[in-house]
């Protein structure tokens, strides 16, 4: 067990203050059980509720209130080191003379060598102690640990259902197992329970429901947001180059081991111009690979936590990491890494964070970003080697404009065998899939107004009063190609 070793060589370097965030109370103290048994220091734990009692022997009969004052108190005052355990203890860390005696007994200001360890499912210390501790891990249940625990929470569902089996599909189980990798044992267990008391059984149906508590679970407070609408590649028309890449890498992506000499996926650059589809090609992404997508939201990470970006992007990328396989898309990228000078260097370093994770990352996270305003993306970022592939989406060709009203007009129950699609394709020049679609959207309105179906005249009538962006904004549009032209690769 090299947790109990590394603890033990921690108390034994004079550790003054370990912590551990854990939801597993029980298992910590329980690992100090057996830790005692290697360092040989009184163990002591402490709760609000039942005080100061020692726990390798029967209570030497100190009596100390259990408030936690008079707690550090007496264990300032104790003249033999000890190992101190301090359940829940964070909340009493409010208090000006509780962080004081604390900080005492660690820097050992009069005291002897004590160990403090906190233990909670959350501790967040204050600056001044911040420096003064040290965070550990316990080990996360291996495998065999969390298919023991799924068969005992089988076990206890047929107990309580008048021994009804639960139905077991083997691939399943395996896949259930594999996916709660990275939670402790207490968290695996509450997802299993639900997963089991909602059909009495373990099977592929389980599978994205899983994903999306041990999703919850792990970005409780973050700025990621599980996309529950994935699109299919069939939604997109064109991209044609896309979506042969995506197949070609698909078994790869999703493979335990890649063949030699090929280096899973790891992400791809859309940009293109507003409106071309590259939102809805992120959404195909993960469609196309069949994995979950998670949108990491790079504008609501700086303004909701000002102060903490950095910490939040980690965090972020790591309760994605714990989903994976999956998609990570981040849209309007340019949005979060502006070069700006106005914030003290924040964007830079998040830029820097986000580039070292993309080249070490070992899981399977495949990062989708999206980006329009291509002036303002960090030269960084482009540099070859970073994004396996750079795709521009360009405003779509007559044959995709003539795909694109065929999927929008589907999509309304229009009857598009009633529709010329070319003649549409030929009037539509110059506009955007979005536009494609709010052609069609009108074309309804206006319909429904007139009292009757939709038909192409309306459309058409739409389509003639929508000036396009591309008519509009001609020159953006044009520098945009041109700046693509050299440094990325069409998308259709
Ligand atoms: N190639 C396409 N095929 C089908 N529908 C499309 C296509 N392109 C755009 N659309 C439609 O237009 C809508 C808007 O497109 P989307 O939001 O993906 O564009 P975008 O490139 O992300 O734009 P922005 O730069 O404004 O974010 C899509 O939801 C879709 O309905
Ligand atoms: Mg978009």
């Amino acid at each position: 067990m090299s947790e109990v070793k590394d603890l033990a060589t921690l108390i034994r370097a004079g550790t003054g203050l370990i912590v551990i965030e854990t939801p597993e109370e029980t298992r910590a103290v329980e690992t100090f059980r057996h830790v005692f048994t290697q360092v040989m220091r009184p163990l002591w734990r402490w709760s609000l509720t039942d005080g100061l009692k020692r726990l390798d022997m029967d209570d030497d009969g100190a009596e100390v209130p259990p408030d936690a004052t008079a707690t550090l108190m007496a264990i300032k005052q104790h003249p033999e080191r000890g190992v101190y355990l301090l359940l829940d203890f964070h909340g009493q860390l409010r208090y000006a003379m509780t962080l004081r005696l604390l900080r005492e007994i660690v820097e050992r200001q009069g005291s002897a060598a004590h160990t403090l360890v906190l233990i909670s499912p959350k501790v967040e210390l204050p600056p001044d102690l911040a420096a003064l501790h040290t965070r550990f891990s316990l080990r996360l249940p291996d495998a065999a640990a969390l298919a023991k625990m799924v068969r005992e929470e089988a076990f206890a569902y047929s107990r309580e259902h008048q021994g009804k089996r639960v139905e077991v599909d083997a691939a399943a189980m395996k896949a259930i197992v594999r996916n709660l990798a990275g939670l402790s044992l207490a968290d695996a267990r509450g997802i299993v329970r639900q997963l089991i008391f909602r059909d009495g059984a373990i099977c592929q149906a389980d599978l994205p429901q899983l994903a999306k508590l041990k999703f919850e679970l792990l970005n409780r407070d973050g700025v990621l947001h599980f996309e529950y609408d994935t699109a299919q590649f069939a939604d997109v028309a064109g991209m044609a180059r896309l979506k042969d890449w995506v197949a070609k890498r698909r078994a790869v992506f999703l493979g335990d081991n890649p063949p030699p000499g090929l280096d899973p996926p790891k992400g791809v650059l859309l940009l293109g111009v507003q409106g071309s589809g590259k939102s809805l090609a992120a959404k195909a992404l993960a469609g196309g690979f069949g994995v979950p997508l998670v949108r990491l939201d790079f504008g609501s990470m700086y303004n909701k936590f000002h102060g903490e970006t950095e910490r939040n992007l980690r965090e972020s990328l790591k309760s994605a990491e714990s989903l994976q396989p999956c998609v990570l898309w981040i849209d309007e990228i340019e949005k979060g890494l502006a070069t700006s000078t106005s914030d003290d260097g924040v964007s830079k370093r998040v830029l820097g964070y986000l580039l070292t994770w993309m080249a070490e990352r070992k899981a399977k996270v495949f990062l989708v970003a999206t980006a329009n305003a291509v002036h303002e993306l960090p030269p960084e970022l482009l540099r070859k080697g970073r994004f396996d592939e750079i795709f521009f989406v360009d405003l779509p060709s007559a044959p995709v404009r003539a795909e694109i009203f065929r999927i929008h007009l589907g999509k309304r129950k229009a009857r598009v065998e009633a529709f010329d699609l070319d003649a549409l394709a030929a009037a539509s020049e110059g506009f955007s899939g979005a536009e494609i679609e709010q052609a069609v959207v009108g074309a309804l309105y206006a319909a429904h107004a007139d009292g009757g179906a939709l038909d192409p005249e309306h459309v058409l009538a739409e389509i003639r009063n929508t000036r396009p962006l591309s008519v509009l904004m001609a020159e953006q549009v044009q520098g945009l190609r041109e700046w693509a032209r050299s440094r990325t690769v069409p998308a259709d």
